[in-house]
C-alpha cells in the first residue's frame, strides 16, 4: 500500500533533502506532499524532485504555519485528498532577525565551553520576534503552534486503530530548558524565541505520545545538527557567500571534535530519514535523535536523552489546548 508522507517546509534545506532521500529509497510506493507557504518555490522543488525521480507521486499543498486560517484550510484540503497520513514531518521553521553576539563568541572561544558553544549556539544567538496577524508571537506560531493546530485538525487521518502514524519534529540542539518559561510559552519577554520554540516542540512531542499512542499516533524529535541552509546563512546576512566557503575548512576541522557539524542538508536529514524506516512503537519518547557526521564524513543517528519531564509537558499541553480554544473562538467571531 502507498505511504502518504507530508513534509512542512519542504521547498528548501533539510526538508527538501529529506524528500530527495525518501524518493531515492522508494520513488514509486510513496505519495509525497510538499506543504509550503511559497508556492513558486514549492513548484521549483517539485520540478527538481520529478527530474531525478520521474515516476514519483509528488503533490503540493499551500501551508503557512504562522497563519491559523492557512493551517485550517490546508488540513481541510489534506482530509479531502487522503483518507490517511502515514508520516507528518513538522519541519518548517524560522529564526528571524538573528543577532550574533561577537563579543560572547570570542569570549566563548577561549573558555572551557567552546565545543558546547560551537555545537549549540548557546549564549551567542538571540532573535527579534514579531507578531502575526492572529496576534501570536511569530516564532512560536511558525515553529510550534501552527504545527500543533495542524496535528489537531488532521486527527481523523492520523489516528486509526490497528495502524500507526508518525509525527517527526525537526527540533534543534539549541532547544534549551533555560529559554522556555511555562508562564510565557510564546516567549514574549525573552530574546531566545527560537530556542524556546524548539524546547516547546520537545515537550509537545512527549505530551502527544502520552495522549495519542493509544490511537496509533506516535511522535519523535530529531536534531539535524549544524547545517548550511538559508536559516544558518541568515545568522550573518551581510557575510558574503565566498567567506562562508572560506570558512568550510574550519567547519570540517570543528567536525573532528563535534560530529554535530553535519553541514549539508543531505547529512542533516539523516535522522529524519532514519526514523522513516523505524517502527514508531519501538522509539523512546524521551529521546532526541541526532543526525551526526564523523570527521571522515560518515553519517549516523544517535539517540540522546532530552531534558524534558512528563509533568512540564502535561502543563504545557493543557496551555496549548487552552490557546487553541481561544484562537478558534476568535476565528469564529471574525467569521460572524
Ligand atoms: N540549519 C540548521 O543548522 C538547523 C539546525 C537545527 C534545526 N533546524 C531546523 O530545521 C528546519 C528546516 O530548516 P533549514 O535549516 O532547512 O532552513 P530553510 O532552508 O530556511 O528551511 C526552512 C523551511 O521552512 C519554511 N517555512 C518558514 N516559515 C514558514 C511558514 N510560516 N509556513 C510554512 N513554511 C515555512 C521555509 O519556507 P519558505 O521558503 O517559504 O521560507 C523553508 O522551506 C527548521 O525547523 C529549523 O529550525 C535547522
Amino acid at each position: 500500500m502507498n505511504k502518504v508522507v507530508l513534509v512542512t517546509g519542504a521547498n528548501s534545506g533539510i526538508g527538501l533533502a529529506l524528500c530527495e532521500r525518501l524518493l531515492s529509497q522508494d520513488s514509486e510506493d510513496l505519495q509525497l506532499v510538499l506543504a509550503c507557504r511559497n508556492m513558486r518555490r514549492a513548484q521549483g522543488a517539485c520540478a527538481a524532485l520529478l527530474t531525478s525521480h520521474p515516476k514519483a507521486q509528488v503533490a503540493l499543498l499551500q501551508l503557512d504555519t504562522s497563519s491559523i486560517s492557512s493551517v485550517i484550510s490546508a488540513a481541510r484540503e489534506v482530509k479531502l485528498r487522503y483518507n490517511r497520513l502515514d508520516y507528518l514531518y513538522l519541519n518548517a521553521g524560522i529564526m528571524p532577525n538573528p543577532q550574533f553576539d561577537v563579543k560572547a563568541f570570542f569570549k566563548g572561544l577561549f573558555s572551557s565551553n567552546v565545543v558546547t558553544m560551537l555545537a549549540t549556539g548557546a549564549g551567542i544567538l538571540t532573535q527579534k520576534d514579531d507578531v502575526t496577524s492572529d496576534g501570536l508571537q511569530e516564532v512560536f506560531a511558525t515553529n510550534l503552534f501552527g504545527h500543533f493546530l495542524l496535528i489537531r485538525e488532521l486527527e481523523p487521518v492520523l489516528c486509526h486503530t490497528g495502524r500507526t502514524s508518525q509525527l517527526i519534529w525537526t527540533s534543534s540542539i539549541n532547544a534549551h530548558r533555560s529559554a522556555f518559561n511555562l508562564e510565557d510559552v510564546q516567549h514574549l519577554r525573552g530574546t531566545q524565541p527560537y530556542s524556546s520554540s524548539k524546547y516547546a516542540s520537545d515537550l509537545l512531542s512527549l505530551a502527544i505520545n502520552t495522549h495519542y499512542n493509544k490511537q496509533g499516533l506516535f511522535s519523535s524529535v530529531i536534531c539535524p545538527g549544524f547545517v548550511m541552509t538559508s536559516l544558518t546563512y541568515g545568522i550573518l546576512p551581510s557575510f558574503p557567500a565566498f567567506l562562508w566557503t572560506l570558512l568550510m575548512p574550519l567547519f570540517w576541522l570543528i567536525r573532528m571534535f563535534t560530529n554535530n557539524f553535519t553541514l549539508t542538508p543531505y547529512n542533516g536529514a539523516e535522522a529524519l530519514f532514519g526514523l522513516f524506516k523505524q517502527n514508531p512503537e519501538s522509539l523512546d519518547p524521551q529521546v532526541k535523535y541526532h543526525s551526526l557526521t564523523s570527521g571522515l564524513g560518515n553519517n549516523y543517528t544517535q539517540p540522546r536523552k532530552m531534558d524534558v519531564d512528563l509533568e512540564t509537558s502535561e502543563v504545557f499541553y493543557d496551555k496549548l489546548l487552552q490557546l487553541e480554544s481561544d484562537v478558534r473562538k476568535k476565528l469564529k467571531e471574525k467569521q460572524i
